[in-house]
Order: C-alpha cells, then sequence, then structure tokens
C-alpha cells in the first residue's frame, strides 16, 4: 500500500516553490502548418497528409541556447519542453520509432541539445511527454474523444493493441529518464474520460510508470496529468494521494481565484500554465498577444496566490521563438532584474488584497506590488504600526518613511508609506515595497 511521505513531498519541491517563474516550449511538426498544436486533431488530417510535414521538417534557426538564453534573462528558473506531443512526433533520438527528429532532415536530438543548453544557463530541465498518440496504431483511434481519425470507422480498433502501445510508453519515458542525465520536471499531458473507458490512472499503468521515473530520477518533479487534465486537480487534492499522484496542480489557461487548497483546506502546490498569445504551438494568424505588464501582473498574482507561472513560448518551423515573445520575455526580465526578491521563495501573505495591487510575502519581509497610486501616503491595510521595521522601495533601497501627518491622524491604526511628492510612480507597471516585519 502506497504511503505518502509528506517530508519528502515537501523536500522534494523545495527549489519548485522557490523558482516560481518558468517556461514551457512547444514545438513540433505543428509549427509548419502553423495553426497550433492540435491542428492534426482540429482538421481530422489522416497521418499519410501529416507526413509531409515530417519530409520538410528542418528547424535550421534551432539554437537552444538562445532560448534558454531568453529564459534566464526573463528571471525564469526552469524550462519545460514538448520531447513528444499529442501527434506523436519525438523531438529526441527513440529507438523505438522512427517517426523522430533523428530521422528528419536537421537529423538532431533536439531533446539533447536543449538540455545541454538549459544546464548551461543553470536552469532546470523539464519534458512535456504527450500520454496521447495520434501516430502510434495501437492508439484508439474511431471513438477516441480526441484522435484525428475519432469519426472515422474505417480506423476502427479491432487490431490495435493498447498494452503494445503501453509497452512504448513507458520504453520512451525510460528513455527520456535515463538517456539525459538528471531531469527535474516530467510534465505528463492529459488524461480523459469518464468510467470504465477512461484513459487516466491505471489504464496508463501509471503506478508502475511513476515508480519507474522515481527509480531512474529520484528527485523528479511529475505533474498531475496521469489523473487529470487541466480540468481536476487529482488524488494529492482528494487528500488521498495516489501512487502516481501529480505533486502539483496544473491550472491551465486560468489563474485560480483563490488559489488552490485541498479538500481539507490544506494549500496545494500548483502551476498556472499560460501562453502568451492564444496558442500553445505556433500559429501563424495569432497576434494576440497579452502585453508584457500584464504578464508581469499576472505572476505576481501566481506568487500572491501560493502558485507558480508556466509561461509558454511556440517557437515556429525554423526554430525561432516569435519576436513578440523575446519582446515580453525581455519586459519581464528587465521588471524581475530589479524586482525577483519580491517573486523567488515568495507566497501568499494572508492580508486583504490591497485596492492598489497585491501582496507577496517571504519570511518577515512582505512585497507590497502597486499598480496605481494612491492619493497621499499608501495605506498598508493589516499591517500595526508596531510590527514594521521598515520600509524601502525594492527597486533602489531607498527608504519610504511611515507618513507622519495630520492628514493620517483619524486613521491611528494603519501604517501609511510616504511615497514622496511625485504622483507617478517609479514603475508604471507594478512598483513594489519591501516591508520588514519586526521578527
Ligand atoms: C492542453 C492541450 C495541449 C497543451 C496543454 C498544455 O492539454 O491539449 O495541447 O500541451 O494543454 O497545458
Amino acid at each position: 500500500m502506497y504511503q505518502f511521505n509528506r517530508a519528502e513531498y515537501e523536500k522534494r519541491m523545495e527549489w519548485y516553490t522557490q523558482a516560481r517563474f518558468g517556461m514551457f516550449i512547444h514545438w513540433g511538426l505543428y509549427a509548419i502548418p502553423a495553426r497550433g498544436e492540435w491542428v492534426r486533431s482540429q482538421e481530422r488530417i489522416p497521418k499519410e497528409d501529416y507526413m509531409r510535414y515530417f519530409e520538410e521538417f528542418n528547424p535550421v534557426d534551432y539554437d537552444p541556447k538562445k532560448w534558454a538564453r531568453a529564459a534566464k534573462n526573463a528571471g525564469m528558473k526552469y524550462m519545460v519542453l514538448t520531447a513528444k506531443h499529442h501527434d506523436g512526433f519525438c523531438l529526441f533520438d527513440s529507438k523505438y520509432t522512427d517517426f523522430k527528429s533523428t530521422n528528419t532532415k536537421c537529423g538532431r536530438d533536439l531533446v539533447g541539445e536543449y538540455v545541454e543548453a538549459a544546464r548551461a544557463e543553470g536552469l532546470k530541465v523539464g519534458f512535456y511527454y504527450s500520454l496521447l498518440d495520434w501516430y502510434h496504431d495501437d492508439y484508439p483511434h474511431y471513438g477516441d474523444m480526441n484522435h484525428p481519425m475519432r469519426d472515422n470507422p474505417a480506423y476502427g480498433n479491432e487490431n490495435r493493441n493498447f498494452d503494445r502501445y503501453l509497452e512504448y510508453l513507458h520504453n520512451q519515458v525510460r528513455e527520456l529518464c535515463t538517456n539525459y542525465g538528471k531531469i527535474d520536471i516530467l510534465w505528463f499531458d492529459f488524461s480523459y474520460g469518464e468510467g470504465e473507458n477512461a484513459m487516466r490512472g491505471e489504464t496508463w499503468r501509471a503506478t508502475e510508470l511513476v515508480d519507474m521515473v522515481r527509480t531512474l530520477q529520484p528527485g523528479v518533479i511529475i505533474d498531475n496529468r496521469l489523473e487529470v487534465s487541466g480540468e481536476g486537480f487529482g488524488s494529492l487534492w482528494e487528500g488521498n494521494p495516489t501512487p502516481y499522484h501529480g505533486d502539483f496542480a496544473s491550472p491551465e489557461q486560468i489563474i485560480p481565484p483563490d488559489g488552490l487548497q485541498d479538500k481539507n483546506g490544506n494549500d496545494l502546490i500548483w502551476e498556472a500554465c499560460v501562453t502568451m498569445n492564444n496558442n500553445w504551438g505556433y500559429c501563424e494568424t495569432d497576434k494576440f498577444f497579452k502585453p508584457s505588464s500584464m504578464l508581469i501582473k499576472k505572476l505576481v498574482e501566481c506568487v500572491s496566490k501560493g502558485g507558480n507561472l508556466l509561461l509558454n513560448v511556440g517557437p515556429d518551423a525554423k526554430g525561432n521563438i516569435p519576436p513578440e515573445s523575446l519582446s515580453i520575455l525581455a519586459d519581464i526580465g528587465g521588471w524581475m532584474e530589479k524586482n525577483s526578491d519580491s517573486i523567488y521563495g515568495c507566497g501568499k501573505a494572508n492580508l486583504k488584497k490591497p485596492d492598489v495591487g497585491r501582496i507577496t510575502r517571504k519570511g518577515n519581509k512582505l512585497y507590497w506590488h502597486i499598480f496605481e497610486n494612491t492619493v497621499g501616503c499608501m495605506p498598508l491595510m493589516g499591517l500595526r504600526r508596531e510590527e514594521v521595521d521598515c520600509i524601502r522601495w525594492l527597486a533602489t533601497g531607498a527608504e519610504a518613511p511611515i507618513a507622519k501627518s495630520w492628514i493620517y491622524d483619524n486613521y491611528p491604526d494603519i501604517v501609511f508609506a510616504d511615497l514622496g511628492a511625485n504622483p507617478v510612480l517609479p514603475d508604471p507597471v507594478d512598483t513594489v515595497l519591501e516591508i520588514t516585519l519586526k521578527e
């Protein structure tokens, strides 16, 4: 019987909750049609038609050192690359398939180069691995919920051997956990369906899979999608962890309004995965990028609610991260350069959210994220004067004195920070005060 060891779990998660910010990378053959990573499924593209992209794939500009540098300079601490997405194309030299990057014109083990580049920048290494596989003949086709041929009775499942597919899946995960050194995150995606045909948990032979993974990579962190998808939270949330429980919940394209707690009200470790535009994989027409000012505030929001942000880039068919994404990453990096103390290792402050922004906390340090100024001095609601040791502008270390004026005499129970005469805050996006509480 599986015994969840909370002390071991919390030790394993330490670097991750310290890191708070990572890069998701969705890249593969689907960058050529450039209509997102679900293009084969959404457009019901038969395998033989999709193979033209395999014949063509030649990312001449691929340089993962550039990707890793962009992530590092943005203040990200880990990267998660799609080693295999739902289309089944492997960006690594797997001996179990020919449908892999080393058999394309580029002839390169794209994952191997990515791992080296990430490590060279001191970043933690993550692999996304799709449980679904629309290329493998033994994966259910007709009648499946997602397969490109799900509506076509000519693709019946009579001769498909799902156990053989599971062997393939487990063998490839073993390759990823064996051939690339220390792996820090395994991001499986995704479980689906209900009842006896549900593609979840032991349907994937999940206990055996996770036992193998944890034997090969003892410190690895695993997401919750052997159990759920972006929908649902998993058995850790249920308070009844399975042997293959996710180490973190993975809300997708949403920041949980009130953070995430398990059924018993205990804080859950979670990571919001978010696209910069509206697509994970490269989409030529999707120019709806979230402004960097918005994404800085979303990073702060995640941390203020006790979570991580995994922010996605979708490189194009040549291997370039889109310029819009690079610009956003550079802007976030500029803010992080001065304010990362208010992100790394921070979490919920357990104080009422201020009108003007958000609060993150690390030990006896509170970080007041000010998105807009007030009239007069800044009320620091929830703090008592006697508990405040000092207030500093985080970016410069300069003192922000506690206000002393008749104006505030009516509010003796509220601490007001004097932000000076200039009503325009130093940082137009998020000006951070560091408040040190008396120990
Ligand atoms: C969903 C999408 C998948 C994407 C994932 C990222 O599961 O189906 O394409 O990789 O979200 O969280």
